[in-house]
C-alpha cells in the first residue's frame, strides 16, 4: 500500500494533515503508483478466489491510472477477471454512446483494452425516466452492499471540494441519488460539452456514505488548480461545503498529489512551520515575503518579534538581526523591478533583471493561443516595441475551438452574402463557406466540426490576432503563425507534443535568433495547452543550445490568464501608468471571438481582460504593501535558465 505522510509522521505532519498525502513529481508517477496498488490488490483477492469490487472515477485525474492499468493488462498479464467495478457517476440525462456519457469514457479507457466481464462493470444510467431513478439508486447500492462494498474506491476531485458529484452542501450520510450540479462544476465541465448551455444540470451520484464505507480510498489530484480545495481538505475542518473534507473521518485514505496540487500543503509551502529546514535563499525570500504579506507590513518593518512568533526563530538567530534580512530582501525584491524589460541602454546592469547590450536586442514572444500575448504581457510587449527592440510573435496554435458557432457562422455568412450580391461566379472558396453553413446549422450538440469550420473558426482567431500585433506596432513579416499540429484535432483532448511541433518551433527561434524569448508558464490553463506549447520551446531551445546566438538568448516567462507567479518567484516586474493599463485593454479588446460570454473562461467569470487588470493591479499592490513604489498594474516574469 502507498505510503502516505501520516503513516510515517512523527508527528508534526499530523498537526496539519488530517489526511494521509504522498507527492510524486508528476502525474504519471503518481498513477503508476495507484495502478500499482490496485493491481496488488485484484491479485491478492484472485489468490482468495475472491472478487475485487473496485469503485471508479471519470475526468482528467484517472485518465493517467487508466493507461497504466491497460499496460499492466497487455504487457504484464494483469487479468481484470475477478474485477467487479462500480462507477462513481454519470450525467443526467445522458445517452451511453455520447461524446460525452461515463459509459463512453470507461469503455474506450479501460473497459474496452482489458478481460474485465462487461456484465461487471457498472455505471449509473442516464437513459431512465425520473420517476424509475430512485429504486434504481437503491438497487444500485444494494448490489454493492451484497458484494461486501468496496474494497478499493478511486476519487478525483472538484474545485469545490466534491467527491463523485456529492457537491458542496452533501450530507456525510447522503444515498446514491439524482443530484443538481453545482455552477462550479458545470462551468469546469463546459468546455467538453462546447458551451455552457449544452452542460447536463444533473447527474446520478454514489453518495458519500458509500465511498466512506468503502475498505480503502484513494483520491487523486493534479495541477496547481487543485492546490487550494486539496489544503482546505487536508487540513481545513470537516464540513459539508467542503465534501472530501468528510475523508478525514475515513480510517484508511490516502490522497496522491503531484507536486503542484501539494502546493498549498503547510509541509511543502512553509516547512519552517512544520520541521527545522536549511535556510536557502529561495526559502528566506519566500518565508520573509509571506511573513510581511501575512502581518500586512512593510518589509523593512518587520521586527525580531515577528520573526520568532512566527516560527523563524532559527533564521533570526543564524542570520539576524530582522532588519539585516529585510533590507537584503527589500534591496533583492527592487531590483526586480524595471520599466526597460529589453534591458536599459548604457546603464549599469549589475542590479537590473536585464543585460543592457546589446541595446537593440531581437525579441520573439511566443504565444500559446492567440491572445495570450496582450492578455499576459501586452504592457511589456508594447514597451519592447516603443523602445525600439526587433521584437517578433509567434502564435503556436489556431485556437480555432474557442470560436462560437454563432460567430463561425456570421464570418461564413458574409462571405457567401457577398458573393450572391455581387453575383460572384462560385467559387473554391464559397464552396468551402457554403459547406461550412450547412454543417453549423445542422449541428448537433458537442459534434466535432468539420476541418472547413475549423479553418473559419481558426481565420477569425488569426486577423484578430493580427490586428492586435499591428496595435502594438509590428510589421507583417515579424508576425508568425506557427499553427501546430498538436493543437489541431478539433476536440479539446489534443495529440502529445510530436516531433514537428518541436521542429516548427526550432525553425521560428533560428530565423529570429533572439536574445529574448518570452514563452507562457501559465501551467495552470484548463485544457494543457499551454504546457504542451511550453514543452515544444523547452526541446527547441535545448536542441538549438549549440547554436552560438543561443549563448546570448535569454528566456522569460509569463503568466496571467489563469494564474499570475508568486512575489517571491518574480525575477522582473514590469510596471504600468494607468494609460498603459488601458493601453493594454484596447490590445486585448482586438480580440473580439473571445469577449462576451467566450467558450472556455474556465471557473473564472471574469473575462480575460479582466483578469488580466486585476491580476496586474494586484502585483502591483502587493509590491506597495511590502513597501516598494505604488504602480498602477505590474506585469511578472521569472527566468528560465536552459
Ligand atoms: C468523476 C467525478 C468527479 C471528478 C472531479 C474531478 O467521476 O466523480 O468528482 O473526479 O470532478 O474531475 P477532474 O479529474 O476532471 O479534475
Amino acid at each position: 500500500m502507498l505510503k502516505s505522510s501520516i503513516d510515517k509522521a512523527t508527528g508534526f505532519e499530523k498537526r496539519f494533515e488530517n489526511i494521509g498525502t504522498v507527492v510524486y513529481t508528476d502525474s504519471v508517477s503518481g498513477s503508476k503508483a495507484v495502478a500499482k496498488e490496485i493491481a496488488d490488490l485484484i491479485k491478492v483477492k484472485a489468490s482468495q478466489k475472491q472478487p475485487c469490487i473496485l469503485g471508479l472515477a471519470t475526468g482528467s485525474s484517472p485518465k493517467g491510472l487508466y493507461a497504466e492499468l491497460v499496460r499492466l493488462h497487455k504487457e504484464e498479464g494483469l487479468s481484470f477477471k475477478n474485477v467487479i467495478s462500480f462507477n462513481l457517476d454519470e450525467y443526467y440525462p445522458m445517452e451511453p454512446d455520447s461524446v460525452n456519457s461515463y459509459v463512453r469514457f470507461m469503455k474506450e479507457l479501460l473497459f474496452n483494452q482489458v478481460d474485465i466481464l462487461p456484465e461487471n462493470c457498472h455505471v449509473p444510467d442516464g437513459t431512465l425516466s425520473k420517476a424509475e431513478i430512485a429504486s434504481y439508486c437503491t438497487d444500485y447500492e444494494s448490489k454493492i452492499e451484497a458484494l461486501g462494498g468496496i474494497d478499493l474506491q478511486i476519487l478525483g476531485i472538484g474545485g469545490n471540494g466534491h467527491i463523485g458529484f456529492n457537491e458542496s452542501g452533501s450530507l456525510q450520510n447522503s444515498k446514491t441519488r439524482l443530484v443538481a450540479l453545482d455552477h462550479i462544476t458545470r462551468v469546469a465541465a463546459s468546455s467538453d460539452f462546447l458551451g455552457l448551455n449544452n452542460t447536463p444540470r444533473t447527474a446520478i451520484t454514489l453518495g458519500v456514505k458509500m465511498i466512506m464505507e468503502a475498505q480503502r480510498v484513494i483520491l487523486m489530484a493534479w495541477g496547481e488548480g487543485k492546490s487550494n480545495i486539496i489544503k482546505q481538505s487536508v487540513e481545513g475542518q470537516v464540513t459539508n461545503l467542503v465534501p472530501a473534507s468528510f475523508l478525514q473521518e475515513h480510517d484508511n485514505v490516502t490522497f496522491v498529489l503531484d507536486k503542484e496540487a501539494s502546493s498549498k500543503l503547510t509541509r511543502i509551502n512553509t516547512p519552517w512551520l512544520v520541521e527545522k529546514i536549511v535556510w536557502t535563499d529561495k526559502l528566506i525570500r519566500k518565508a520573509v515575503l509571506g511573513l510581511a504579506q501575512h502581518l500586512k507590513k512593510p518589509i523593512l518593518m518587520l521586527t525580531d518579534a515577528d520573526y520568532i512568533e512566527n516560527g523563524m526563530s532559527d533564521l533570526l538567530a543564524d542570520s539576524g538581526p530582522a532588519y539585516d534580512i529585510n533590507i537584503k530582501i527589500f534591496n533583492k525584491l527592487q531590483s526586480t523591478i524595471t520599466g526597460w524589460p529589453g534591458g536599459k541602454p548604457n546603464a549599469d546592469d549589475s542590479n537590473r533583471p536585464e543585460r543592457a547590450e546589446p541595446a537593440k536586442k531581437r525579441v520573439l514572444i511566443f504565444s500559446p493561443h492567440p491572445d495570450d500575448d496582450v492578455i499576459s504581457m501586452g504592457g511589456t510587449f508594447k514597451r519592447l516595441q516603443e523602445q525600439g527592440h526587433d521584437v517578433h510573435i509567434g502564435y503556436q496554435t489556431s485556437g480555432n475551438i474557442a470560436v462560437t458557432d454563432d460567430e463561425a457562422l456570421r464570418f461564413a455568412g458574409f462571405v457567401c452574402d457577398y458573393n450572391d450580391k455581387f453575383g460572384i461566379k462560385s467559387s473554391e472558396a464559397e464552396n468551402i463557406y457554403k459547406k461550412a453553413v450547412t454543417f453549423l446549422e445542422n449541428k448537433k450538440g458537442s459534434e466535432i466540426d468539420i476541418p472547413e469550420v475549423r479553418y473559419i473558426k481558426g481565420l477569425i482567431r488569426k486577423g484578430e490576432a493580427h490586428a492586435a500585433a499591428k496595435f502594438i506596432g509590428l510589421q507583417d513579416d515579424h508576425i508568425h503563425f506557427m499553427e501546430l499540429p498538436f493543437y489541431e484535432t478539433g476536440a479539446i483532448e489534443k495529440k502529445p507534443l510530436g516531433k514537428e511541433d518541436i521542429e516548427i518551433t526550432m525553425a521560428l527561434i533560428d530565423k529570429v535568433k533572439p536574445h529574448q524569448i518570452y514563452a507562457a508558464g501559465d501551467l495552470a490553463d484548463p485544457h494543457g495547452t499551454h504546457k504542451v506549447c511550453l514543452d515544444a520551446i523547452f526541446a527547441a531551445v535545448k536542441a538549438l543550445k549549440p547554436k552560438k546566438y543561443m549563448d546570448d538568448c535569454w528566456v522569460w516567462l509569463y503568466r496571467g490568464a489563469w494564474q499570475e507567479w508568486g512575489v517571491d518567484e518574480i525575477e522582473m516586474a514590469v510596471p504600468m501608468s494607468p494609460d498603459q493599463v488601458l493601453d493594454k485593454r484596447h490590445g486585448i479588446f482586438k480580440h473580439q471571438s473571445q469577449k462576451d460570454g467566450v467558450v472556455f473562461l474556465g471557473t473564472d467569470s471574469r473575462e480575460f481582460w479582466q483578469r488580466a487588470e486585476d491580476r496586474n493591479k494586484e502585483t502591483a499592490e502587493v509590491y506597495h504593501q511590502l513597501g516598494l513604489s505604488h504602480y498602477a498594474a505590474m506585469e511578472a516574469f521569472v527566468r528560465w535558465h536552459f
